[in-house]
């Protein structure tokens, strides 16, 4: 019946289209099965969420967090769900410290220390009730059938499944529902969670309550003490969802709005974003203007590392950071000759950051939009599942600053704004973000860990030369992140001449064995209203528009 709506008589907000572009056929499906049912994108957002933290265990989950931009037609408003997990209030800036003052680094990435306190259930419990046009039940049922009767092994989970083989085999209940015989699944082998399925039936009959009260919370703070971790149940009570501002700012006539901190994907981004605009980029081509992108990145990132963290817990100079003053100050140093050393830029705290997560993009056909980057922080997150929960819990505590001057996993620095404090959220790199004009709307994200920020600076700059989503989430990547001080780039990124001339502008050049990232974009071209909407090569998501 969808014809119905075709072109002409649609109002200005109004698409007459569904489209989502998720990272799982499975969560595509149920979207658009849960929009079938008269649900809004805010319902589709829970429906999609659930699936994906189903579905892809080592990307997303009940035992991790993230955050939900959501556009609202009715009244204009953007506002982003921030589902963040807050360290435990036993948790302090020693905590992964041992007594010599050394990072005692797989304390942050496996285990039930790594973990801090989820807030995915609660999150989307919020999104239901608030925005949401259908009851929570609803929403959660397609992941609730699915962790019942299983889904589909397939070729990225054998990946993420080796590469985290020995954390999972060091958890018994992890080895039982991701493991077969101890070892990485076949591709095709079907893989039930039924604890997980009852876990969620009483969030979904009961709210964020059925998580963070009673039964599961009992059992998951019983599993992580025995484990070695600190969580009561008076951390799992007092988690709250908070409602942020997003960041806003232009870039060549459009409108970014983007994820605030704790994130620091929204500021990062538009900080770039002004500085390219400063150094009118478009006149430059070839490996001058990659030159160009990288030196916006590096300045970015430094200012990331020092001044970045929870806006609950420091001062976080947000407005400045966003200035084209401020962007111009620092773009001034930039020079067209030679690249700038990160360590000639005033000197930051060396601190830290992190890589599995999972993003999506959907639009309704009354105009709401949602773009959502959800995380359990490293692939399969701390490894470690709570007996009796099916809850695979995250790792995000390596999304702090464990000590100054010590890179994460991902060797991102930062600086005192992201240590360690009781109930403080970790500074992410998550940015789900909205670019938009009178007549047009992009709607992306990407997981990526620290090279998240990069990948959406990079596919608004193709989005501005093409216009196109299949385009733009799949253009080669690049990344700097100040430190370490090199370039990184996905094979077949550069061409030869270009390296050559990197090299020359003094730059280091790491290329990688493998590509990175997995953007979902949807693209609504309000002039022809036209929908298009489109997944990422490089993963296995699924696009549809309808
Ligand atoms: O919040 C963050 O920035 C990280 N925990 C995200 C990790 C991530 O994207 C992993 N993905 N591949």
């Amino acid at each position: 019946m969808f014809w119905l709506f075709s072109y002409a008589a649609v109002a200005d907000n109004s698409t007459g289209r569904q489209a989502i572009a998720s990272a799982h056929p499975l969560a595509t499906e149920a979207g658009m099965a849960i929009f079938a049912e008269g649900g809004n994108a805010f319902d589709a957002a829970v429906a999609v969420s659930a699936v994906l933290a189903v579905v892809e265990p080592y990307s997303s989950g009940f035992g991790g967090g993230g955050f939900w931009l959501l556009h609202q037609a009715k009244n204009s408003q953007d506002v982003m769900i921030d589902g963040r997990e807050i360290a435990p209030q036993a948790m302090n800036a020693d905590s992964f410290l041992d007594k010599n003052g050394n990072v005692m680094d797989h304390l942050s990435v496996d285990g039930a220390l790594a973990a801090a306190i989820p807030g995915e259930a609660a999150a989307l419990a919020h999104i239901a009730t608030k925005y949401g046009r259908l009851p929570l039940s609803t929403s959660l049922a397609p992941a609730i059938a699915i962790a019942r009767t299983g889904f589909l092994v397939d070729s990225i989970y054998r990946r993420l499944a080796k590469f985290r083989l020995k954390e999972l085999q060091a958890s018994e209940n992890a080895t039982k529902i991701f493991l077969r015989a101890g070892d990485v699944p076949l591709e095709g082998a079907l893989l039930p969670q039924p604890e997980l399925a009852q876990t969620l039936e009483r969030l979904a009959l009961e709210g964020a309550k059925g998580f963070y009260q009673g039964e599961t919370a009992k059992r998951l703070v019983q599993a992580v003490r025995a484990a070695g971790g600190r969580w009561t149940l008076a951390d799992l009570q007092n988690y709250q969802v908070k409602e942020r501002k997003p960041v806003r700012g232009s870039f060549q006539g459009y409108e970014v709005v983007s994820a605030p901190p704790p994130s620091s994907g929204g500021i990062a981004l538009i900080s770039m974003l002004n500085m390219l605009e400063e150094k009118n980029w478009r006149a430059y081509k070839g490996a001058e203007q990659k030159h160009l992108v990288v030196e916006v990145m590096r300045r970015a990132y430094r200012d990331r590392a020092e001044y970045l963290g929870d806006p609950d817990f420091v001062d976080v100079p947000q407005e400045r950071l966003l200035q084209q003053r401020y962007a111009a100050q620092l773009a001034d140093s930039i020079s067209m000759q030679q690249a700038t050393p990160s360590t000639a830029l005033v000197n930051v705290l060396p601190l830290s950051e992190s890589d599995h997560t999972s993003h999506f993009s959907l639009l309704d056909e009354n105009g709401n939009y949602v773009a959502a980057t959800m995380s359990i922080n490293y692939p399969f997150g701390s490894g470690f599942v709570a007996t009796g929960t099916g809850i695979l819990l995250n790792d995000e505590m390596d999304d702090f600053s464990a000590k100054p001057g010590v890179g994460n996993v991902y060797g991102l620095v930062g600086a005192q704004a992201n240590a360690i404090a009781p109930g403080k959220r970790p500074l992410s790199s998550m940015s789900p973000t909205f670019v938009r004009s009178e007549d047009q709307l992009l709607v992306l994200g990407t997981p990526g860990g620290s090279r998240i920020i990069s990948m959406v600076l990079l596919g608004i700059l193709d989005f501005t030369q093409h216009g196109d989503v299949q385009s733009l989430v799949s253009a080669p990547r690049f990344h700097h992140q100040y430190l370490p001080d090199e370039i990184q780039f996905e094979p077949e990124t550069f061409s030869r001449i270009e390296q050559a001339r990197l090299l020359d502008l003094g730059h280091s050049l790491r290329p990688l064995e493998d590509s990175y990232g997995n953007m979902q974009a949807v693209y609504w071209d309000k002039k022809k209203n036209k929908v298009t909407a489109a997944s990422d090569p490089r993963g296995l998501g699924r696009a549809v528009v309808r």
